[in-house]
């Protein structure tokens, strides 16, 4: 129905939470790195932050390493910013990779056998770790041990190779996507929750400060409110707030240069962005508010259901305006009042010729 590359823009929308080299400013290990190091930097995501300083110093304590620990939740959180936290409080090194990475057993039986004691491993998206890479992972998880198979046929026969005692921390999106075997050897899981505003305004500052720019509490807020619970979205929008800034103001960024820079961006006040507002008025106009099911609203808006459900979706349900049924998905009332289209309830519905007809109440 739409042409989802000039209606919809996915792949270079700003909201987005994907990373891009831009959200590392310099790259990760740059001392300019807006990624926080230490715990008590780490703003937010307090139970969470609670929980793990009792498990870092208890391990700590007995001169172990830390259980396996899965993260999850919405992209764009800090999942792989808390991993690099957890190694330095541990004292270790961490290794970096991601599930889509790990293509055969190999890949991963080699990773794991340079690891050095008490090690980090973070795989991001483990969710995507084929089946066979992930049984390397149950062995190696739980009795620190890498089971290899020489030879074929009748010859073929299994060693066993030690690993050193290493924390596995996994990251994912969807948690219900893991296999049960892979779920149940995670000793720690910790959901990550959208930030408050309060919470962004706080990380903008933050950011603003290491970046070295001028920014008042108003304008951080501004940012903030904006930003979709999202720290990596935040980070983004403060940068190109800086641009409009530097080019159309002082430089210095307060709620008015804010307000004005993110209206050339086309977000509004909630942190929509024209491809929020163009999937709602999808659903609105061509299913009539819904119930429309993913699979179908996917191929409409031209974009993959994982996509619509990990990124989009969260938010827009976050703020009560989109709801997921049994049936499918579905429009609420405070979204048609955003979006200043009259609502009509689902029970109000009518076919055909009558479909121009709305009940305001
Ligand atoms: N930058 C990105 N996420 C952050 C967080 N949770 N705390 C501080 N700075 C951040």
């Amino acid at each position: 129905m739409f042409d989802s590359e000039n209606e919809f823009d996915f792949e270079n929308r700003l909201m987005t939470a994907s990373a891009s080299p831009e959200d590392s400013e310099g790259g990760a290990d740059n001392e300019n790195s807006l990624r926080p190091k230490a715990m008590d930097d780490y703003i937010g995501q307090e139970k969470a932050k609670e929980n793990l300083k009792v498990y870092i110093e208890a391990a700590k304590g007995r001169g172990d390493s830390l259980d396996h620990v899965l993260l999850y939740g919405p992209p764009g959180l800090g999942k792989t910013t808390l991993s690099g936290i957890i190694a330095n409080e541990m004292g270790v090194n961490m290794r970096v990779t991601s599930g889509p990475a790990i293509e055969k057993q190999g890949d991963l039986a080699a990773l794991l056998t340079n690891l050095n004691e008490g090690d980090v491993l973070f795989i991001d998206e483990i969710h995507r770790l084929s089946r066979n890479v992930e049984e390397i992972l149950y062995p190696a998880m739980e009795d620190f041990a890498l089971d290899i198979i020489i030879g074929k046929g009748p010859a073929a026969r299994s060693i066993r190779i030690d690993l050193p005692k290493f924390t596995l921390i996994g990251a994912t999106t969807r948690a219900g996507q893991l296999s049960t075997p892979l779920r149940d050897r995670f000793g720690v899981m910790l959901k990550l929750e959208l930030y408050t505003p309060e919470e962004l305004a706080m990380i903008v500052r933050r950011s603003a400060g290491i970046l070295d720019m001028n920014i008042t509490e108003d304008g951080s807020y501004e940012i903030a409110s904006r930003s979709r619970g999202t720290p990596r979205i935040a980070n983004r929008l403060l940068r190109r707030v800086r641009d409009f800034a530097q080019v159309n103001g002082s430089g210095k960024i307060d709620s008015s240069i804010a307000n004005y820079a993110l209206g050339k961006l086309e977000i509004d006040e909630l942190g929509l962005d024209n491809t929020d507002r163009k999937m709602l008025e999808t659903i609105i106009r061509f299913y009539d508010g819904g119930p429309v099911g993913l699979e179908t609203l996917a191929a409409t808006v031209g974009e993959e259901a994982v996509t619509l459900e990990d990124v989009y979706e969260p938010y827009l349900m976050q703020i009560g305006f989109l709801s997921r049924t049994p049936r499918g998905r579905v429009v609420t009332r405070m979204a048609y009042e955003h979006l200043g289209i009259p609502f009509r309830a689902i029970n109000d519905k009518v076919s055909g010729a009558d479909q121009t007809t709305f009940n305001f109440d």
